[in-house]
């Protein structure tokens, strides 16, 4: 029989975590106590938890890592990222101090507009919704007055709404395609208020509102972040054969969509951590980016590299529709910590911030896939993982660590030398 229950959410954390561990849980004790291990002892930092979603029985902690050294525009940046994969954080300090004495990254923001859609479906003659628009165009914008009263202090607000015929696509379907722009926010909420006001106007009984909701495709909310330098000044043995495979490598993601979506997945391993970090939303940013990777009909990098008269250059183009106010950013004690941490940024700092986040990364990923390959650092980051996974005192971790400090990490090496130990 399925075990199907109603009211759950009306039940106690406490009936919550009996039903639960009762129905599909052998060993009940054992469950709880996890469960109640995570538990804040601050009773008050608990519930503002518990209240941020619904049936919430514990909390699910992930790492808070903080990366130096990182200078943008001028400006230096100890940057937070919260993020469960081993090196990401290792590798961004690495990068972050390499490109500090190469006159750091510089960052710009190319544009900051979003987009919102009604979408609906009309049978009618053509021109006469489009003269019905015109009339109503007016009275669109004065239908979202009260919830757009705020931003347009701040400089935001509804930039333009157009009507689209997409009728060549779908059969009677039809837009109102609103840019806007919602400055410090995310504007999620903001966006969805004003398209519902707008719908509501515009709706009349030949349009059949089917629902109105921004897009995260947001690719005029741009920011590019970049590092150049001499190619002599890379260093290493072979400075010249180093930049050129490090091209080859971006090159590669460029045209290979196999090859593109891990190249990209590395970029978002440093984009997603800072997202996470300072309380924004990271599968909008993923959606986003993926969609922009996309733009011109084949997957492809979101970063590239130039080799140009001996100078080399390194460069992420990337959308990202971020907030530093509203949402959990002063809601969730770690996230207002990330951005004090970062200096109290507007969105498009930030935007600057975390797409340098994202190249660090992917300089990281790319200077170690063409030199000594990933697995190294890789697994040299894991080895605390397997130890942990053995349960290793802190005496043997150090025994380990130094044994492996030369030494190429495999989880059968580390669990042979392991039972060696502790013979
Ligand atoms: C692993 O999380 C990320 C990489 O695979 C990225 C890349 O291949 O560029 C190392």
């Amino acid at each position: 029989m399925p075990k199907i229950i109603s009211g759950f959410s009306k039940l106690t954390k406490q009936e919550k975590i009996d039903w639960l561990s009762k129905n599909y849980f052998s060993s009940q004790p054992e469950i709880i106590n996890t469960i109640q291990q995570y538990w804040n002892a601050d009773e008050k930092l608990q519930q503002l938890h518990d209240d941020f979603i619904e049936n919430t029985i514990s909390n699910f902690y992930l790492p808070y890592g903080i990366a130096p050294n990182f200078i943008i525009n001028g400006k230096d940046y100890v940057i937070p990222m919260v993020v469960e994969e081993s090196s990401v954080v290792a590798a961004a300090s690495l990068v972050a101090k390499f490109w500090s004495k190469r006159g750091g990254f510089k960052s710009e923001v190319i544009s900051t507009t979003k987009i919102g859609q009604v979408h609906f479906m009309y049978q009618g003659d053509r021109s006469e919704l489009t003269n019905y628009f015109n009339l109503q165009k007016e009275n669109l914008y004065k239908a979202t007055a009260s919830i757009t009263k705020n931003m347009e202090k701040r400089g935001g607000g509804i930039l333009d709404i157009e009507l689209v015929d997409k009728t060549g696509r779908l059969d009677n379907y039809y837009q109102l395609h609103v840019t806007f722009e919602t400055k410090d926010s995310m504007g999620a909420n903001f966006i969805n208020s004003c398209l519902e006001a707008i719908a509501k106007a515009f709706r009349k009984d030949d349009i059949e509102i089917v629902m109105s909701i921004l897009s995260n495709y947001v690719p005029q909310c741009v920011v590019r972040s970049e590092v150049s330098c001499k190619i002599e000044d890379l260093g290493g043995k072979n400075p010249q054969k180093f930049a050129e495979k490090f091209q080859q490598a971006v090159q590669i993601a460029e045209i290979e969509p196999y090859r593109a979506v891990t190249h990209n997945k590395g970029i978002m391993n440093g984009i997603d951590a800072v997202v996470l970090a300072t309380g924004n939303d990271f599968r909008a940013i993923e959606a986003g980016a993926h969609a922009y990777a996309i733009k011109n009909g084949s997957y492809s990098s979101l970063t590239h590299c130039e080799i140009k008269n001996g100078v080399f250059r390194f460069w992420i183009e990337i959308p990202l529709a971020l907030g530093t106010v509203g949402g959990l950013t002063a809601l969730h004690p770690m996230a207002k910590l990330s951005l004090d941490m970062l200096q109290k940024p507007s969105a498009s700092e930030l935007m600057q911030i975390i797409a340098t986040a994202g190249l660090a990364q992917n300089f990281a990923a790319l200077r170690a896939l063409t030199t000594s390959g990933i697995q190294e650092g890789h697994m040299k980051m894991h080895l605390m993982n397997i130890l942990n996974q053995l349960n290793a005192t802190n005496e043997e971790k150090e025994q380990m660590v130094a044994y492996f400090k030369d030494k190429t990490v495999s989880h059968s090496a580390v669990v042979d030398k392991f039972n060696e130990l502790r013979k």
